[in-house]
């Protein structure tokens, strides 16, 4: 489906985020033919350079981001047709005339400001963008994480935005939202008839929340050595994980019913504080170790400094006080360095009330459903079968297999394709609002707060592990275990 004529502004443009993510974006959907030929790209930054050099920049960012399949030297001439470049300084009045001129001919078109900065530059780039007059009635802003390091930073950088942008423009940006699989997650829970039944704390045993990262702080150790896994992952992604497996159905698909039912989750969960800490979180950080079969160094290391209690791996229980919930432990994990890229959710349901077989069947063990996002997105279903042959009756744990890239053998479109075309198109659904971004700190805020208390540091773990051997002792002290199939 095609879009009216837009702009796109990115503040940011020669960075990381633009060059890794944006422009390659915009190229595939340039491809699949839903950018039409009026729409402009307009890179800002305050570096000085010519829009023939940013279009140099974007030519490379596109031909050099990962999975490429082929590039149409043709199509690619279309796209970067399309780029312009402004030299702008968020922090002066320098640049702002001329991108006012470069956006006066497109006063009736969706207008995107994408902030692809750092978020002590949202308030500085909002209130020009206000002052310049650059706010026609179809501006939207998107909004990049970290939105702030606390929650109350995090209210600093929504009244700054808020200033200049009503709540239904603003488009914060989670990208694990983006992604198919956790799309799929609303489908399989709202389109089948199946699980919803059994979805809550009579069938539920618990639910386990991987996202596992191979790569260390890849080039980025100054800004993670501020953040840490809490912050960096367990406060957005995994959330809003979570929030998608817990939520009941919305009424209705539409952005404000699901992060209401969203909204209900985050508040649902319990507190952990200075006395439950040491009991349901565990800091890791990793050493020197191998990984994808080299030699990697420690965090330390790689962040040039000799002292950082900065965590690169968390694990936490998490608890949601309400009906559904009350009782089903959700284990979270996320870490640098660590075994695999792995990225799934687990929902393992409780064992059968009583077996009619006798001890030759084998141990029975309970269903699980795995939702996997990353890598080979997937769902499988382990269900109990017998072994096929005349053996009598042995009993095997095996997979419902469903792999999205065998069964649609289609190329899984990356998450900011859809995400920048959903705020194109003006649709929220995926988009972190105000008060939920603010309520997962409120959670967030007390475990960091209980760490900064505790003499403690991280535990230690060599790299390319499964993390601090405490991370399994948290589960396993539950009788249960870290499922990595
Ligand atoms: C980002 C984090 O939000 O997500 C990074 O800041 C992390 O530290 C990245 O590496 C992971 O995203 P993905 O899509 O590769 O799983």
């Amino acid at each position: 489906i095609t879009v009216d004529p837009f702009d796109i502004v990115v503040f940011g443009a020669t960075g990381d985020l633009a060059k890794r993510k944006l422009l390659p974006a915009l190229y595939e959907r340039d491809l699949a033919g839903q950018i039409p030929p009026e729409a402009r790209i307009i890179g800002v930054s305050r570096r000085p350079m010519t829009r023939a050099e940013y279009q140099e920049l974007a030519r490379d960012a596109v031909e050099d981001r990962d999975g490429i399949d082929t590039i149409e030297a043709q199509r690619l001439a279309r796209f970067l047709d399309r780029v312009d470049y402004v030299a702008v300084d968020a922090v002066s009045d320098e640049g702002w005339s001329e991108l006012k001129a470069h956006l006066a001919d497109g006063e009736d078109r969706v207008r995107v400001f994408y902030l692809a900065v750092g978020p002590d530059l949202f308030d500085d780039i909002c209130s020009r963008i206000g002052q310049y007059g650059l706010v026609t009635p179809k501006t939207r802003v998107v909004v990049e994480k970290p939105v702030g390091k606390n929650l109350e930073s995090a209210r600093k950088v929504n009244e700054a935005v808020g200033r200049v942008f009503p709540e239904e423009s603003v488009f914060r940006i989670d990208h694990y939202l983006g992604k198919e699989t956790v799309q799929n997650l609303m489908a399989l829970r709202f389109a089948n008839a199946l699980f919803e039944p059994v979805w809550n704390n009579a069938h539920i045993d618990h639910v386990q929340i991987t996202v596992a990262e191979s790569i260390g702080t890849a080039g980025r150790a100054g800004y993670y050595d501020t953040a840490g896994a809490l912050r960096d992952m367990v406060q957005n992604h995994i959330l809003q994980l979570l929030c998608l497996v817990a939520m009941e159905p919305p009424v209705s698909m539409d952005a404000d019913a699901v992060r209401d039912e969203k909204l209900k989750v985050l508040k649902a969960l319990v507190p952990i504080d200075e006395k439950s800490a040491p009991h349901l979180t565990v800091r890791g950080q990793y050493r020197a170790g191998a990984s994808a079969g080299g030699a990697v160094s420690g965090y330390l290391d790689e962040l040039g400094s000799p002292e950082s209690n900065t965590e690169t791996f968390v694990a936490l229980k998490a608890e949601i006080a309400n009906w559904r919930w009350a009782g089903v432990p959700f284990y979270l994990r996320s870490g640098k360095r660590l075994a695999s890229r792995v990225s799934e959710i687990v929902v393992a349901f409780k064992p059968i009330p009583h077996s009619v077989f006798d001890g030759s069947a084998g141990p029975i063990s309970a269903n699980h459903l795995v939702i996997r996002l990353q890598p080979d997105e997937g769902v499988r279903l382990w269900l109990m079968i017998k072994d096929p042959g005349p053996g009598g009756m042995r009993l095997q744990h095996v997979p419902l297999d469903m792999s999205f890239a065998e069964a649609f053998g289609v190329r899984n479109p990356d998450a900011y394709e859809r995400l920048l075309m959903d705020v194109v198109r003006g649709n929220q659904t995926l988009f972190m609002r105000r008060d939920e971004v603010e309520a997962a700190w409120t959670w967030i805020d007390p475990i960091l707060d209980a760490w900064k208390a505790s003499n403690e540091t991280p535990k230690p773990y060599t790299a390319g592990t499964w993390g601090p051997s405490a991370s399994i002792a948290l589960i396993e002290r539950d009788g249960r275990t870290w499922q990595d199939d």
